[in-house]
């Protein structure tokens, strides 16, 4: 709500004067990049998407970054009579997907020339589980390396049976029974659709997988794009509401109509696509491996980043080649760390192979497959042969729910640190424990002199351990999106001298933290007890300083986020009207485009 009595100005306001404000807050490197929004249309017809830049301290449409509240931003343009501020809610998604939630609709639009008032207008807490925030996504297209975005895995894989309905206009569009099929082969961050037995021709479709994320209500979300939209102008970006039943694996899905998680979303089995994907029975297990002859050690049970356990079976989503392991244990190498295995892909690629395990503490497993695998068990003494690993390659996972009790202890220092940047002598860094949690531990980034602050992290420790005089340590950043894991390599020369290097994702051995780590003192034994409330939660980009006066490069802000009236989306594209529209449509594209392109004009120099 907006209070009355408080001013707001229009942001497409005025001739520009170019604000000069500075920034005073960073937005951490993973949050900036390039995205495109949806946008609406003047004829509200069909799916626009408008371009839209984070840099390090500014969304040039919206404001520099002034302040940050957790995960709340306030941004600000000083245009040199008025102020012009808004509060942001940010919650990066995955690497590719930002979400980000406005009181409502006016905050984008409009804003407040008061701090005071936009802070009050941030989204509360409430608003944002009983999901009346209004929410915008922004789907990155370019990192700010330049690279595009990254492949992610699929939150559902495997094979499946499934049937469909679909809302259309004037019909309805439905593949009954269970004739059609889906999958996720051959790679796990691709969802391959065979719609069969339809009330239209067999289509068939994939849905390239850009996030998941578990909602604040508990809804299990994904976001995706949609390969219709290469042949209709259909939404390239769906989101879409997913809940599998742990009994049975069927999993309910529901996709909105447009590139929201909420027009046309209202729940799991109400929503303007619906799909139940049923798993195919498997085919049967190796006699050798279908008795539990073997299982895995009881403290690997359990779900780990991207390894589940039970019992005698261990599913291991390979994020490199993108396959989906499903790894049944064979037999138990005596007085060895290793496990002969049979293991199975989501493509039904079968192998026997070698598995080595390493307990690195309650809350961190390591583990290495043989390089070669085996279609033949009795290989088991080549493949099970040290040849066959590299012997300080391990993939590193952490658990994933720590019980209670076993978080304590599990950073390695107490106290307060601060060295210098090795390649940045001019930037000072500062690592430090928190009296009131001691599982986590803060790292900042400022100016030496200045003391301006350029990043701040937030990592939970799992734990750490020695291995040949080194310390490694391996955490979970807690500041930008949920799953992002970071080792630390130590060496620790007295109690209050020691060298720390990152180490990568799965703790790479051979990084030397003497010769290209950061020398960090002790400045204070004990633990320095902040105040939990200002601890920023937030990191600007490591060792990246530019000027910190930014203009924004265009002030045409979209008038609504959440658009489409009128938009016949997802139709199946194989029916014989399908080829009549497209005509039409495709003229009215153009036309779209063209009055784009005007209002956007008449906007910029009116
Ligand atoms: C975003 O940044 C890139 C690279 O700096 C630039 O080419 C592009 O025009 C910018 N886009 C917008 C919408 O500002
Ligand atoms: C806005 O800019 C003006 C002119 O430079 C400056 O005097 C004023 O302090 C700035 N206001 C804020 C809140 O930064
Ligand atoms: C299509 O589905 C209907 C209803 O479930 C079923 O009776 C019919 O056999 C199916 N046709 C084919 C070709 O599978
Ligand atoms: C889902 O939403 C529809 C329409 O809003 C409603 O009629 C239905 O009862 C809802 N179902 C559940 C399970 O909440
Ligand atoms: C793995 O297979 C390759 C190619 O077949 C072979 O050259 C290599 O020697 C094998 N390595 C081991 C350790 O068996």
């Amino acid at each position: 709500m907006i209070p009355k009595g408080v001013v707001i100005v229009l942001v497409i306001f005025g001739n520009f004067q170019w604000p000069y404000t500075e920034a005073s807050c960073y937005f951490p490197q993973e949050f900036q990049g390039e995205f495109l929004m949806q946008s609406p249309t003047p004829m509200g017809i069909g799916i626009q998407y408008s371009p839209l830049n984070i840099t390090e301290n500014s969304i040039p449409i919206w404001g520099n970054c002034h302040r940050r509240i957790g995960n709340n931003f306030i941004l600000m343009f000083n245009y040199s009579e008025t102020l012009c501020i808004r509060c942001l809610h940010l919650n990066l998604r995955s690497s590719n997907v930002l979400q980000i939630f406005v009181a409502n609709e006016d905050t984008i639009s409009k804003c407040f020339t008061n701090e005071e008032a936009a802070e009050a207008n941030c989204p509360s807490e409430q608003s944002l589980v009983t999901r009346e925030a209004t929410e915008i996504l922004l789907f990155k297209t370019k990192d700010t390396f330049g690279s595009y975005t990254t492949r992610h895995y699929c939150p559902i894989d495997g094979n499946y049976h499934l049937s469909y309905r679909g809302t259309a206009k004037k019909h309805s569009n439905q593949c009954k029974g269970f004739d059609s099929m889906a999958n996720s082969c051959p790679s796990g961050s691709t969802l391959n659709f065979m719609l069969r037995n339809c009330t239209f021709e067999g289509y068939d479709m994939k849905f390239e997988c850009l996030a998941h994320w578990r909602g604040l209500d508990d809804e299990t979300y994904v976001v995706f794009t949609d390969s219709r939209h290469l042949t209709n102008l259909r939404p390239k970006y769906r989101c879409a509401m997913y809940k599998q039943d742990p009994k049975t694996g069927k999993i309910e899905m529901a996709l909105s109509r447009d590139s929201t998680c909420t027009n046309g979303l209202h729940n799991i089995t109400s929503a303007f696509e619906t799909m139940i994907l049923k798993p195919k029975i498997e085919r049967p297990w190796p006699a050798e491996v279908s008795f539990e002859m073997c299982s895995f050690p009881q403290w690997m049970s359990g779900d780990w980043e991207h390894v589940r356990v039970k019992s005698d079976t261990m599913i291991y989503k390979d994020h490199n080649s993108f396959k989906t392991h499903t790894i049944r244990c064979v037999a138990v190498l005596e007085d060895s760390d290793k496990y002969l295995v049979f293991s199975r892909t989501q493509c039904d690629e079968e192998s026997y192979n070698c598995l080595r395990l390493a307990n690195r503490g309650n809350n961190i497993l390591e583990f290495q497959l043989g390089t070669n695998s085996s279609i033949n068990k009795d290989d088991v003494f080549t493949i099970c042969s040290d040849e066959n690993f590299q012997s300080d390659q391990w993939i590193t996972q952490g658990r994933l729910e720590i019980p209670p009790g076993l978080s304590t202890g599990m950073c390695p220092i107490t106290g307060e640190y601060t060295g210098r940047i090795p390649d940045a002598t001019d930037l000072c860094a500062k690592l430090w424990s928190d009296c009131r949690a001691p599982e986590l531990m803060y790292y900042q980034v400022s100016h030496c002199e200045s003391e301006e602050i350029f990043e701040e992290r937030e990592y939970q420790c799992l734990g750490h351990w020695r291995e040949r005089n080194l310390l490694y340590t391996y955490t979970e950043r807690k500041d930008v999106s949920a799953g992002t894991y970071e080792c630390f390599v130590g060496s620790i020369i007295t109690e209050g001298e020691i060298y720390i290097k990152e180490a990568g994702e799965h703790c790479q051995r051979n990084v030397d933290p003497l010769r290209y780590g950061m020398k960090l003192i002790k400045k204070q034994p004990l633990y320095s007890c902040i105040d939990r409330s200002t601890t920023p939660k937030h990191i600007p980009r490591m060792t990246t300083r530019r000027s910190t006066t930014k203009r924004p490069s265009e002030t045409f802000v979209p008038k609504r986020t959440t658009p489409i009236p009128d938009f016949e989306s997802n139709d199946i594209p194989d029916l014989p009207r399908e080829k009549t529209k497209v005509g039409s449509s495709g003229i009215s594209i153009y036309l779209n485009k063209y009055l784009y392109i005007v209002l956007y004009l008449l906007f910029k120099y009116f």
